[in-house]
């Protein structure tokens, strides 16, 4: 606490997401494509400590080589567009201790921009309502809004930033297998053939399974557009989906525009056995579940 009875500074958990299903509808005027998809938490998670500074400037501090400290970072972005709408003048630290891995399919970065958002919302006291923060989250990505509701699933729909959280409480186990390569959104995307995606309706196929916690039959109906595209990029990327099927795990596939492949498993024993024997191969494997 300072003097004058401010907080001082604010820790915040900013964890990953998967989706369970993501249909791309079509390519909209504006460039982007209108999607549909369940998001869903999980409970690997980076940290993010933001405090005053008396430097005036917005301040970055990261371990990770890949974090870049500058504009390009989502969470420079949010605490400029902050700073600049509601004439912050002090200064800001923000520590990220980083656990997600980075251009992953996992919004990492969108994650950590939602924590920056509605921890800055605390600690500058800019009193936004929900309604605000979302608007801010969907000019900062698509992915952003999500994050700022504390539920484990929601339906996205739009660029993926229209959030209707669900009331689901059925927790899943998965092991998660992310390859040391960065896939970038925007590729993956001009990749995509629009006519070779799905035209069925994979949201309303797969939420009675997810809701009655019917892991055998969510495992088949959980799906991702955007699997051609990512395959066109690296096609040996098959082989790592093939290697969990044949180790045992159901329902693999990929998140958001990959590389991370996850498979849903019936227990976290069983998330616990895949994620040793894969980590053998691969440096970045986790046993994560629902949060
Ligand atoms: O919104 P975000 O910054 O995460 O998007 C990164 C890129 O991914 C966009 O510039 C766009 O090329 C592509 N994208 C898209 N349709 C979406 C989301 C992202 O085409 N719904």
């Amino acid at each position: 606490m300072s003097k004058r009875g401010e907080m001082d500074r604010l820790t915040i958990h900013s964890p990953a997401k998967l989706n369970l299903v993501l249909d791309v509808l079509g390519k909209r005027p504006d460039g982007f494509h209108e999607l549909r998809t369940i998001f869903e938490r999980i409970n690997l998670a980076d940290q993010i400590t933001l405090s005053r500074s008396k430097s005036k400037k917005i301040n970055i501090c990261c371990s990770h080589p890949h974090v870049p400290r500058g504009p390009s970072n989502l969470v420079f972005k949010a605490a400029m567009m902050l700073a600049k709408d509601f004439s912050i003048s002090e200064g800001l630290n923000i520590d990220i201790i980083k656990k997600i891995p980075v251009a992953a399919g996992l919004a990492g970065g969108s994650s950590n921009a939602a924590a920056v958002l509605t921890g800055l919302n605390r600690l500058w006291r800019l009193g936004m309502k929900p309604q605000k923060l979302a608007s801010y989250a969907s000019r900062i990505g698509s992915d952003v809004a999500f994050f700022l509701y504390d539920r484990s699933y929601a339906l996205g729909t739009g660029r993926g930033e229209l959030i209707e959280p669900l009331d689901v409480r059925t927790k899943l186990w998965h092991v998660l297998v992310t390859p040391r390569v960065k896939m970038y959104t925007k590729e993956v995307f001009a990749r995509l053939k629009l006519n070779l995606t799905n035209k069925k309706d994979s949201v309303n196929i797969l939420l009675p399974f997810l809701r009655k916690g019917d892991l055998t039959r969510l495992a088949g109906a959980l799906s991702n557009d955007l699997e051609p595209a990512i395959l066109s990029l690296r096609p040996d990327f098959i082989y790592l989906k093939k290697k969990l099927i044949d180790a045992g795990a159901t329902g693999v596939c990929f998140s958001g525009s990959g590389p991370s492949v996850f498979a849903c498993v019936e227990s976290q024993q069983h998330a616990e056995s895949l994620r040793a024997r894969f980590d053998r191969r691969y440096t970045q494997v986790f046993a994560v579940s629902t949060l």
